[in-house]
């Protein structure tokens, strides 16, 4: 079963806020519907919502016969999210088939088919990179999520992780919590113990240490958006175990699809940062009324990324650069 798919007229996903404590499997044959999983995060991570964008505007064909309305449908898609250039990027390209049902199912599917033989690529190509950069048996830190359950099946980052495993040429993975939503601590050491890869969960705040004290070996995370001169956005606290890397004298490095490389956008400057309100980071902790400022990405300046990987290149600086 994929973390996000089209099945008998609906899109189907696993409900990302019950793991993992409950694995639960939503059937949603609306628009409104598909937007409020993007936003809740029942379904995230750059490839997955970009699959369900792609998927979003399938409900949408579907769903309304006026022009006007599937508009408005394609546009509540597209900016349910701002961080991400997957989302968008799904939307636009699949809406530009409208009004044919078909056609549109049809490239949605492609998105989605492209996004598992993306993983498949990345797999590879980063797999191959960590040995080289960091010779045999590794710890690797990783941060938020960047497993099957971020794109469709297997992963970005964490693909690579899984590969490594497969090849025996694995140490270990420090999965870095990932405050407030926890997605490290609830999703990616899931996902880790279903596989059987050895693993220990830290705060966030560790990252930076373990690595000074020589217990980290490298640190492989996702993105959400890769900008044409290279920085990387993601989640929040991926900057710090950047610097910690940069101190320590360690690879960082940053795995993600060609369909989260975005030449349009010159620099992390130029990237709306979600901002996701008080309540995730104050909750029931802060005294009531405590007001809390929470962006949900940051932006690691390209300098401080050792390589980029996708599924079809490594580079280091530039997106628009050789290949090294
Ligand atoms: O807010 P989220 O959970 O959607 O954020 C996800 C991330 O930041 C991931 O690290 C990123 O999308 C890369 S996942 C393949």
């Amino acid at each position: 079963m994929y973390t996000i798919d089209w099945i008998d007229g609906a899109v189907v996903l696993v409900d990302q806020t019950r793991l993992p404590a409950e694995e639960v499997y939503l059937r949603l044959e609306t628009v409104d519907a598909l937007v409020e999983a993007i936003q809740r995060l029942r379904v995230r991570g750059a490839p997955a919502i970009g699959v369900a964008g792609a998927l979003g505007v399938a409900l949408a064909a579907k769903q309304f016969e006026r022009a006007e309305e599937r508009a408005q449908a394609v546009q509540t898609l597209a900016l349910a999210r701002p961080t991400a250039v997957n989302l968008a990027r799904g939307v636009h390209r699949v809406a530009a088939l409208l009004p044919s049902f078909d056609a549109v199912l049809a490239e949605a599917l492609r998105v989605r088919d492209e996004e598992i033989a993306s993983s498949k690529g990345m797999a590879r190509l980063g797999a191959d990179l960590v040995e080289r950069l960091c010779g045999p048996n590794p710890t690797l830190l990783t941060h938020c999520n960047t497993g099957g359950l971020a794109t469709v099946v297997d992963g970005t980052a964490l693909a690579v992780v899984f590969e490594l495993h497969r090849r025996g040429a694995l140490g270990g993975v420090v999965a870095s919590e990932t405050r407030p939503l926890l997605q490290g601590a609830r999703l990616t050491t899931w996902e880790l113990r279903n596989r059987g890869i050895p693993h220990r969960l830290a705060v966030d705040s560790a990252g930076p240490f373990l690595m000074a004290r020589g217990q980290v070996d490298a640190v492989i995370l996702g993105a959400d958006r890769i900008c044409a001169n290279g920085d990387v956005v993601n989640k929040i606290g991926s900057y710090a175990h950047a610097l910690g890397a940069r101190a320590a004298g360690i690879p960082f490095i940053c795995v993600a699809p060609e369909s989260t490389v975005d030449l349009g956008t010159a620099s992390g400057a130029d990237v709306e940062i979600e901002d996701r309100g008080s309540e995730e980071v104050a909750g029931t902790t802060a005294p009531a009324g405590t007001e809390a400022i929470n962006p949900a990405f940051d932006v690691t300046p390209a300098e401080l990324v050792t390589a980029v990987v996708t599924d079809k290149r490594t580079f280091s600086g530039r997106a628009d650069g050789p290949s090294l």
